[in-house]
């Protein structure tokens, strides 16, 4: 898909109101001027979800999530940035000219194209007598119709070309279909169909829409063909993004703020039969970045289920750095004596599942059994080469304490003198800003802090504040590391000349500090409007005039003299007398 212009982005922003944006998706209720809502983003009873309409802002007081109406998009419909754009636009029927705009109506003909192939499917399996084998195989499984609905199973029938001419005859071309992957070439030049003879399971984005398919085959006979048959990668289809069923576990997955990840589509099936709706399968491919943000926009928790053969220990053991470099909590489950979930839960029931799941190990753990397991512990070298595998892993744990724990753990397991262990999984960690202990707390609340978000709010606010005090402060001047950011962004807008709050969200990124800022900008009583002028002077200087800044400040002074950096110097000193005491 080509670049949206930069001009269109501004044109979807300024005429996307916030709050016909979210009532798409959620009721909203008034409020005064203002709309509330339940939070979809976190479960609760009594709403603490609000959207202010001056400013164009949503923020939940609940669960800290916040931003504008293309933030909501991509949170609420797992998407990216220029994907939501896509979404306001069609839902404000603007046409987004991109540098290709043959290819994007192409691509909207290619999404109708499966749907229509997919309805087709569907129709198909519910016919009898051909589909008999079909509907006997999903009873063997114990899938039943609400189930295949749910999952939109179908049935491709063992003809060369009963869904190119369905298609056809509906009016698509050729090509379309051709580039939709449900035809292809055949050795005589005609177009035949990709999917003949198999059960359909079609493979949908976040938004719900099927952009390819998976073909199972079900006759035991056929020996040399493969058990699924996949669409190729196609203009909507890139099988590198797509998790299997994400669109059906996203919500379970937000309330639970956790997904289960498995390797087969029958198992994501099984589990939802089984009443678990938080699951998806990477479906036979190495997991990528691509999916592990996926799910990272979904929920901050992982759990790995694979298959127990080694093919599924090597492969969850290979998605953990993927989803742990995405900044998830990640845990893996191995199930025993079964070979996937499918299997355990029908040999198990899933109270057992739901058991073993709530007290899935840690990755660590998991690493450190699986690995060991396959090592001959009697033997030095194999025993090295096991630990060597493994501590990789564990300098991947943030929190020191958890860290030493595990290493602890490798070495009672392994049968190693654990300060060797320690030493070798604490080499070359970097070091860890200041714990968030007891005092990184009080530092958060501090009058100080509490001076900077105030000021931040004001300047939010009253843009036109900014000319008396941009040049009286520098970011630098903040204590608070996100006050510091937001400050460098309202520098930054101002200067941009963007005059909306909803505008710096986009510039602050929909994750963290986008939210944090919409947080700010609709927190209530920060101060008092009528005093507004002298809250903000006040904030100034307990900014400026703070001993850190004077601390720092002198530091800074005698650095500079150190380097004979005449130019610093000057500078470092000037702060340095603004930030006596008396000044305050
Ligand atoms: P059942 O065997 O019917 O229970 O299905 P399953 O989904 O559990 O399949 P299996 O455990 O054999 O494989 C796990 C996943 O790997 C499948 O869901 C597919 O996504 C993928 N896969 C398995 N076999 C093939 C194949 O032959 N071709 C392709 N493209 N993918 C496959
Ligand atoms: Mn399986």
């Amino acid at each position: 898909m080509g670049a949206i212009p930069q001009n269109v982005i501004d044109d979807i922003r300024q005429r996307a109101d916030i709050v016909r944006v979210i009532s798409e998706y959620i009721p909203l209720k008034k409020a005064g001027a203002n709309f509330k809502a339940l939070c979809p983003f976190h479960e609760e009873k009594t709403p603490s979800f609000n959207v202010n309409t001056a400013k164009q802002i949503f923020h939940c007081f609940g669960c800290q999530e916040g931003g504008n109406a293309i933030s909501f998009v991509m949170k609420y419909e797992n998407v990216s940035f220029p994907e939501a754009v896509r979404v306001l636009a069609a839902n404000m029927g603007i046409e987004i000219e991109s540098r290709d705009a043959k290819a994007d109506g192409e691509i909207e003909r290619i999404y109708s194209a499966l749907k229509a192939a997919s309805e087709f499917f569907r129709a198909r399996l519910e016919e009898a007598p051909e589909t008999a084998p079909a509907r006997e195989y999903m009873k063997k499984r114990n899938i039943d119709p609400q189930l295949a609905g749910l999952f939109g199973l179908g049935w491709a029938p063992d003809e060369w070309e009963a869904l190119t001419g369905h298609l056809l005859k509906k009016g698509f071309e050729l090509k379309t279909i051709e580039k939709a992957g449900l035809c292809k070439p055949s050795s005589k030049g005609n177009a035949i169909d990709r999917f003949r003879g198999r059960l359909i399971f079609p493979i949908c984005n976040a938004g719900g829409k099927p952009i390819a398919f998976a073909g199972r085959v079900l006759d035991e006979s056929r020996k040399d063909a493969p058990k699924y048959l996949n669409s190729p990668e196609t203009p909507v289809y890139s099988k590198s993004r797509v998790l299997y069923g994400l669109h059906l576990a996203q919500q379970a997955a937000r309330r639970a703020d956790s997904l289960i990840i498995v390797e087969g589509y029958m198992d994501v099936i099984a589990l939802r039969a089984a009443g678990v709706e938080n699951t998806v399968a990477v479906a036979g491919v190495a997991f990528t970045p691509r999916q592990a943000e996926a799910i990272k926009r979904t929920c901050e928790n992982a759990v790995i289920l694979f298959d127990t053969d080694e093919a599924g220990i090597k492969a969850a053991q290979k998605s953990i750095p993927v989803l742990l470099d995405q900044g998830l909590k990640v845990k893996a489950l191995s199930l025993p004596g079964a070979k996937d979930p499918d299997e355990f839960i029908g040999a198990n029931g899933p109270e057992k599942f739901g058991e073993l799941a709530k007290h899935a190990p840690a990755f660590a753990e998991f690493v450190i059994d699986t690995v060991l397991a396959k090592a001959d512990l009697n033997d030095i070298g194999s025993k090295t080469e096991a630990a060597r595998e493994v501590i990789p892993f564990l300098k991947k744990i943030k929190d020191g304490i958890e860290r030493s724990q595990y290493a602890q753990l490798l070495a009672e397991r392994a049968r190693i003198d654990p300060k060797v262990i320690e030493k070798e999984v604490n080499r070359s960690i970097p070091q860890q800003g200041a714990p968030a202990g007891p005092r990184g707390a009080e530092q958060k609340t501090s009058a100080r802090s509490l001076a900077e978000k105030i000021l931040i709010r004001i300047l939010l606010d009253r843009p036109e504040y900014l000319d008396s005090y941009a040049s009286a402060l520098a970011p630098d001047d903040f204590s608070n590391k996100e006050y510091m950011e937001i400050f460098r962004l309202i520098l930054l807008a101002r200067e941009r000349e963007v005059r909306t709050i909803s505008e710096i969200v986009d510039m602050a990124g929909s994750e963290g500090l986008g939210g944090q800022l919409a947080g700010i900008s609709v927190e209530k009583d920060l101060f008092d409007e009528e005093k507004i002028e002298k809250v903000a002077q006040d904030c100034v200087n307990r900014i400026k005039y703070s001993p850190q800044t004077r601390k720092n400040s002198l530091q800074a002074l005698s650095e500079a003299a150190e380097r004979r950096d005449s130019e610093s110097f000057k500078k470092a000193e000037k702060k340095y007398i603004e930030s006596r005491p008396d000044k305050l």
